[in-house]
């Protein structure tokens, strides 16, 4: 028989963990919600839905939670001043809210700029595919003649298999002859992430190059380090197309501003929410 202490608790807390957001109003009392979520109440796919994961990002809001607040307080303008990859900022556009974000890494001010920009869709489809197709549709042999590794540092030449750096560098270069330069950056920079000489299961903190076969815990099996990374951009290309197309279909005109500084020394609008997850310091290194 359950104790009188497990009764009043399971009164107090439902069983069933939370997930009918777009019922939250500002009468739902936030006290009452179970959001102790398990992989099967909120998959993976849904924590990662459209844009939330055009690129990794280490310490990410869940953006259901973020959805919730922000249903519950209806906020018109909302800032997030640590705003990392911009969770806050892709849900309030969502909602229709107004939103400022500010980061101190340029790298993540520019993911949530091209998580939240909007785009003459069938032109970015264009470009993806064509600096795809200049990239990957060259022979190994020709990329190398053609490109080489000149102006490639010590550090990517560590890092990279020569005929992935060869293929990252082309693209690099290429990147400046589009309008959607951004993304491609996002691009490149996913697909560099995963075409590290590394092995799978260290892709987030990987401490040393790997070059030779190794036994994959992630896998079970002996594993290669990638040679190429035609197959990342490939792929990646193709998942940034659909995510983007994705999240324009539910984004709304509402104004977002992302900007690069210390939020100890900037002014901020004003704003009637303030919603954030601050730095977890010395734990997560966010500029890697
Ligand atoms: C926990 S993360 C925020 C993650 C974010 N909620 C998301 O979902 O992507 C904290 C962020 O604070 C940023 N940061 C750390 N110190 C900062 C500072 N002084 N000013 C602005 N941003 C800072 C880091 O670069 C990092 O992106």
């Amino acid at each position: 028989m359950a104790s009188p202490t497990s009764a009043s608790v399971k009164e107090q807390f439902p069983l069933i963990p939370f997930t009918d957001f777009s019922s939250v109003t500002p009468e739902t009392k936030l006290s009452d919600l179970n959001l102790n979520w398990r992989e099967r109440d909120l998959p993976e796919k849904e924590r990662t839905k459209h844009v939330h994961r055009l690129h990794p990002y280490l310490g990410k809001f869940i953006p259901q939670l973020v959805e919730i607040f922000l249903r519950k307080y209806q906020p018109k303008m909302v800032v997030d001043p640590f705003s990392g990859s911009g969770t806050t900022l892709v849900e309030a556009s969502a909602l229709g809210i107004g939103s400022f974000g500010c980061d101190i890494s340029e790298f993540n001010c520019l993911l949530a700029r091209v998580k939240t920009d909007e785009y003459d869709l069938d032109l970015l489809e264009r470009e993806i595919l064509d600096i795809l197709g200049k990239t990957t549709g060259v022979s190994q042999a020709k990329l190398l003649e053609k490109r080489g590794l000149y102006n490639a540092s010590d550090y990517l030449t560590r890092w990279f298999a020569s005929e992935a750096l060869c293929e990252l560098l082309l693209y690099r270069d290429l990147i400046p002859e589009y309008r959607y330069q951004d993304v491609l950056k996002i691009i490149l920079s996913r697909s560099a992430r995963s075409a590290r000489l590394t092995t799978h299961f260290d892709l987030d903190f990987p401490k040393a190059p790997k070059t030779e076969p190794y036994q994959c815990y992630k896998h079970s099996r002996i594993c290669q380090p990638t040679r190429d990374a035609k197959q990342f951009l490939t792929r990646y290309s193709h998942d940034t197309i659909k995510r983007i197309r994705e999240f324009s279909a539910v984004r709304t005109g509402a104004e977002v501003d992302v900007v690069c500084a210390d939020s100890r020394h900037i002014e901020f609008p004003e704003c009637d929410l303030v919603l954030t997850s601050p730095p977890y310091v010395g734990l997560i290194d966010y500029h890697e």
